[in-house]
Order: structure tokens, then sequence, then C-alpha cells
């Protein structure tokens, strides 16, 4: 991030007609209502060099792209040094089983759509039932070797929930980009600062269990080279924020056996295969049911034991 930036000197009088426009009737008033000296805001309005959070602050009250009017010059080159490549996705579970053919669809949709392109940010969503693998199936495509070499500025992971707190998950990606400086006091300012930060960047910003549009919005801060990864058990947010949606549904029954297998750490053969293919198509070939069932494999239930309680629940 450059230190300190001044306005370029074609842009000098838009940014003067900026301050009455945006009701501030002197340099004076706007001083005192963003809290700096007016020697300091005098700098900004005739094309000295004032530090850079100052620059983004003097330009969001004066509604401006500090990217249109600073006199980048060799500052340009900076905006990288003290970036730090983000990956934040968690690591993938032990017993994790390859879904290629909802993967690669996703994969495609990742390295083809470009949001240069479309002059506004591509956003992609996983919509399906509570536990079919969505949030699995996003990290899968964070460590997937392709998809980092695509996204080569890093990913970020943010997990909303119900009710998410907003506000500190914005301020932990400023921090993760490398950004130690900066206080983040409002939803909005943290909003526009990581536009700032990610504005040249591949970044794939992946916004995990979104329940609503508006706090998804707030995490698409990305720039021309960024995508959203959304996960959500609502379809209605991935129509309200455009995005291309992919339907995500239950395992494949092979899958499924792969699960219990990888999770139970045992080739399944014989009676207990079958047992085994009974319980997984009697839960649907839910990747949480089959997780949960083999984990009381481990525990000494018995198959036949877990199928008849499974049957004794639907019933
Ligand atoms: N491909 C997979 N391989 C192994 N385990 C998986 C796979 N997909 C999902 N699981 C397991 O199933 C459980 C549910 O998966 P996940 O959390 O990805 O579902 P989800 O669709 O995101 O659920 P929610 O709607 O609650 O967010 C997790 O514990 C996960 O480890
Ligand atoms: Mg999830």
């Amino acid at each position: 991030m450059p230190r300190s930036l001044k306005v370029r000197g074609d842009c000098i009088e838009k940014v003067k007609l900026a301050v009455r426009r945006n009701g501030f009737p002197s340099q004076k008033i706007l001083a005192q209502e963003v809290g700096l000296a007016l020697a300091t805001v005098s700098n900004f309005l005739t094309g000295k060099s004032v530090d850079f959070a100052t620059f983004e602050e003097l330009c969001q009250r004066l509604a401006l792209d500090w990217r249109e009017i600073a006199d980048l010059g060799d500052e340009a080159a900076s905006v990288a040094i003290n970036y730090r490549v983000p990956f934040q996705a968690p690591p993938l579970p032990s017993y994790y089983v390859d879904r290629p053919e909802h993967s690669q669809i996703l994969k495609t949709w990742l390295l083809t759509n470009s949001s240069s392109n479309t002059k506004t940010l591509v956003i992609t969503a996983i919509h399906g039932l509570g536990s079919v693998g969505k949030s699995t199936l996003a990290n899968a495509l964070a460590h997937d070797k392709d998809v980092q070499a695509h996204f080569r500025d890093g990913i970020l992971w943010a997990t909303l929930g119900q009710q998410p707190d907003i506000l500190p998950l914005l301020s932990g990606w400023v921090q993760t980009l490398g950004d130690y400086n900066f206080r983040a006091t409002n939803i909005e300012a943290t909003c526009s600062h990581l536009r700032t930060l990610l504005y040249d960047k591949a970044v794939l910003l992946v916004v995990d269990d979104a329940w609503n549009p508006e706090d998804a919005r707030a995490f698409n801060v990305g720039g021309g080279r960024c995508q959203v990864l959304i996960t959500t058990r609502e379809g209605a947010i991935a129509q309200v924020l455009g995005a291309n949606t992919y339907s995500l549904d239950v395992m494949k029954p092979e899958q499924a056996m792969e699960l219990l297998t990888k999770k139970l750490g045992r080739d399944l053969v014989g009676t207990e295969c079958q047992e085994a293919q009974d319980l997984a198509a009697s839960v649907g070939y839910l990747p949480l049911a089959l997780e949960l069932a083999a984990a009381q494999v481990i525990d000494s239930t018995d198959w036949a034991v877990l199928l008849q309680d499974l049957k004794g629940e639907i019933a």
C-alpha cells in the first residue's frame, strides 16, 4: 500500500468542486468534519502529498474514487509492498471424498468467468439443503491447484451463519491482507478499504453459509480480477445477488460408501458392506448423516442396530 498519495494535476479542479458538491461550504468545515488539520486538507486539495489513510478518507467524504484521481507515479508499484497472500480455507477432512461431477463444473466457472470482462464482480453460489456438502465443496475448490494458480493473490474465507458479526470478519480480512494500521470503525469504511486493498488483485472471496443477501453483499469487496464464491441454503440469496447458481444434491451411492470407508479407516467387505450400503441408502446419501453413522460404528455400534434405530426414527 502506498504510504502517501497526491491528487493528479488534471484532477485538482474536480476535487475542489467535490467539496461544495458534497455539502462542505469550505475547506475548514471539511477539515473539522473529518477531524483533520486545515493544512492537511489544503495539501490534499492543492495536489500535495498526504498519507494514504487520509487520502482515502477524504476521497470517501467527497464521493470520489481514489484510484481515479490519485497520482500513482512510482507509488503504483508499492501498492503490493505490504501485501500478504492469504489462504484462509480450512483444511479438508482426512475422509474427504472427491465429487468431480460437481467440482469440475464449478472449477470451469471460476476459471473462465472473469469480473474484468463483465465489469461487475462475478459471484458464484453453491446452493443446496443443509449438510449436502456445500462448504466442503467450496473448500475443495479453494484447495485445487488450478484455482489457486488462477487466484494467485490468495483466497479469503468468511463463515457467516444466521447472525454474522460482519465488522470483525471484514476487519479480519484487512489484517490477513497485511494491513495492521487500519482501524475498522464501521462496515462501510472497511468495505471501501478492502476494495482499495483488492482493486488490482486476483483473490477468491469465499462467503460461506450466507443466510441473507445483505450480509453476503458486505463481502463483495473484490476488484476486477476477484470473484466471490458463496455457499447458501437460501436460493433467494443467489438470485438477489445475481449469482451464477450451482445446485448441489446428496452424494452418489459409491461416494457415500467411499466416505464410510475413509471415515472408518478400513475396507468394508461381505455382510458389513451390504449393511453399510443399506444404511447409506436409508440416510439418503447425506454426507453429514454418513459421517455420524461411521462415528457410531467406530464407537462399536452395530450396523444392524443403527439401521434399526433409523427405521424407528423414520416410522
Ligand atoms: N465430499 C465430502 N467428503 C467427505 N465428507 C464430506 C464431504 N462433503 C461433506 N462432508 C461432510 O459432511 C458434513 C456436512 O458437510 P458441509 O458442512 O460441507 O455441508 P453444508 O452443505 O455446507 O451444510 P450447511 O448447510 O449446514 O452449511 C461435514 O461434516 C463434512 O465433513
Ligand atoms: Mg456449510
